[in-house]
């Protein structure tokens, strides 16, 4: 397995790879890599003849009072997984190898971009959208691979290549969970035990409001019983909790299903995002 910290490098080796006539998948990533992760990345290798993983902790998605600096990192770890999983290269470049000084050109996905997470996280997704543009454009890979954890950030980078025409297939994961269902994340390691227990209401309560949907409930009652659960839980703090059209994530809480139920919710100093699909 390769590790490339350059793009003139990592542009050079998947050119040769498509001079060979292979095809090239791309896993972007933060690092710190769990099984989800994992999933992304196995699907890549299952998929492709070259798989890219990137490991970048992306400085622009992240606002001025967020955990930037205190993100976890462990690059020895993640490269020795991803090389298990039968990486080819890991993408693993410097922010100024990305930023330069006077960087100026930014991708803003409107509409998809401005409710649940862009509300309480200004920027993020314009710092998402524009590094997944330029990391699809260095490397040009045939099919992209993203999480359906991030629901919102999945729909922001499917509109983005739309609307710009990029030339790759965008391929969502179901989210991958811990024992117990809490999703898994980067961030669940900044938890607590008891943080850890609470936050399994996080899924229970969705799960539950889900299948209230499926029998016939609107939105807005699945979000009352989402918010009665979470409130039984004196470690949590709801930042929303939303039930929104799959498509559009417009408010769709005076309907039925088809329906997102998603959810963001502060377990002591750690904000923890889940959703579920009714369809
Ligand atoms: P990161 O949080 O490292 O996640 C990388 C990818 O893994 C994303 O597509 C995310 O949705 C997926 N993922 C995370 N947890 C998952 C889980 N439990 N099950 C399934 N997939 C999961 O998301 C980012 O990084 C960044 O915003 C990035 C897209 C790399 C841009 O910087």
């Amino acid at each position: 397995m390769r590790i490339e910290k350059k793009i003139a490098g990592m542009r050079a080796f998947v050119q040769g790879a498509r001079r060979g006539g292979k095809s090239v998948g791309l896993v972007p990533t933060m690092g710190a890599l769990h099984d989800g992760h994992l999933a992304l990345i196995r699907r890549s290798c299952n998929d492709n003849d070259i798989t890219v993983v990137s490991i970048f902790v992306n400085p622009t998605q992240f606002g001025p009072n967020e955990d930037f600096g205190a993100y976890p990192r462990d690059f020895e770890k993640d490269a020795v997984l991803a090389e298990r999983q039968g990486v080819s290269v890991v993408f693993a470049p410097e922010p100024r190898e990305m930023y330069s000084d006077d960087f100026s050109t930014w991708v803003d996905v409107e509409q998809v971009s401005s409710g649940m997470c862009g509300e309480s996280r200004p920027g993020h997704f314009r710092g998402v959208a524009t590094v997944v543009c330029k990391l699809l454009n260095i490397v040009q890979p045939d099919h992209a691979y993203f999480g359906e954890k991030d629901y919102q950030q999945l729909q922001v980078i499917r509109r983005m290549v739309r609307d710009l025409d990029l030339p790759v297939d965008i391929v969502s994961c179901p989210t991958v969970r811990e024992e117990g269902g809490l999703a898994m994340s980067s961030r669940n390691a900044y938890l607590s035990d008891a943080e850890r227990t609470a936050a399994l209401a996080i899924s229970e309560a969705l799960r539950e409001a889900a299948a209230l949907v499926d029998k016939g409930a609107t939105g807005a009652q699945a979000i009352d019983l989402i918010d009665q659960r979470l409130q039984t839980e004196k470690l949590l703090r709801p930042q929303y909790v939303v039930a929104v059209d799959p498509d559009t994530l417009a408010d769709k809480s005076q309907q039925g299903k088809p329906l997102l139920l998603a959810a963001a919710v502060h377990a002591g100093k750690t904000r923890l995002i889940d959703n579920i699909r009714v369809d």
